[in-house]
């Protein structure tokens, strides 16, 4: 079965306790916005907040915006009651969920099967797709598997708050794009997931920035993560949403420039030649490629 595509240039957290959050959250212009039962909802409240979640899903006008929840891990006892009572009450109001602190394919295939069953009981007539935190030491290390567990699932998302906890490192401290040594302390998990993510033909997600004051940083680590391949990056604060939006879109220069490579490509390839220069710049295959990629996105954005 094929799966979804969709924008996520911008994924916005909101615990699901508060619901006073939520109508916010709706209307923040995310292109997903997931309503989380895990870390960001006190243990005590875990339960309650699921139907609170449903009732907002369903309820709510969330526009264009991917409607989610984040289950809790599958190694807790909340997860199967998160799957069974959210899918059982939002139905066809829930496209996504994200399933944190996964550790190998068979925690997403768990929840997977769970989910297959419920669709069949349901008799829902839309399908749920995965997204998935890799924020375990053992997760990175089975990120390729994890990354194929299963055909819905639809990004890998780096998990950097728990990652720094999971390897021992100081979380918190390295976060910040600027920080000139030893550079970007994440490099390898992110490379790491962003490759398991495009050999497996989906998406990779960048991870939180919990300095939600810091406007010129969280944009910076948004064209860091860009650059690298990342489709999007998380949002912590409905301020974030605005300049996620705008970074992982292309610009109107690159859409224009994308097309005149296309352009001059076929004229050289018509001309029986595999390379041609634009502006004075080479323009071979692998710039197609690139062109090809910007024109896509575009067209997935509308733009
Ligand atoms: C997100 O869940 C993180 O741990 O950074
Ligand atoms: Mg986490």
């Amino acid at each position: 079965m094929s799966r979804t595509v969709r924008a996520r240039r911008s994924e916005l957290a909101t615990p699901a306790s508060n619901e006073h959050m939520f109508a916010k959250a709706a209307a923040a212009g995310a292109d997903l916005v997931f309503l989380d039962l895990e870390d960001a909802c006190a243990p005590a409240e875990r339960e309650a907040a699921r139907g609170k979640a449903a009732r907002a899903l369903r309820e709510l006008d969330w526009g264009t915006t991917t409607r989610a929840i984040r289950m809790n891990g599958v190694d807790t006892r909340w997860a199967h009651g998160d799957v069974i009572e959210v899918v059982t009450a939002a139905r066809e109001a829930l496209d996504v969920i994200i399933v944190p602190k996964v550790r190998a394919a068979r925690d997403v295939w768990w929840v997977d099967v769970l989910l297959t069953q419920l669709e069949e009981t349901l008799g829902l007539g839309e399908r749920i797709g995965l997204e998935v935190l890799i924020e375990e030491v053992e997760g990175l290390q089975d990120v390729d598997a994890i990354a194929r567990s299963s055909d819905r699932l639809e990004a890998l998302i780096f998990g950097a708050g728990d990652f720094s906890a999971s390897q021992g490192a100081r979380v918190d401290t390295n976060f910040d794009p600027r920080a000139d040594y030893p550079g970007d302390l994440w490099h390898y998990a992110r490379s790491r997931i962003v490759v398991a993510a495009r050999a497996a033909g989906i998406e990779a997600v960048d991870a939180p920035y919990p300095n939600y004051r810091d406007p010129d940083g969280y944009r910076l680590a948004c064209e860091r993560a860009g650059a690298m391949g990342f489709a999007g990056k998380w949002a912590i604060h409905p301020s974030q949403v605005e300049p996620a939006n705008a970074v992982f879109a292309p610009t109107p220069e690159e859409i224009a420039h994308a097309r005149r490579t296309v352009a001059a490509y076929r004229d050289a390839e018509a001309a029986g030649r595999g390379a041609t220069g634009l502006d004075g710049m080479l323009v071979d295959a692998a710039h197609l490629r690139h062109a090809e990629t910007v024109r896509t996105k575009a067209a997935l954005l509308g733009l």
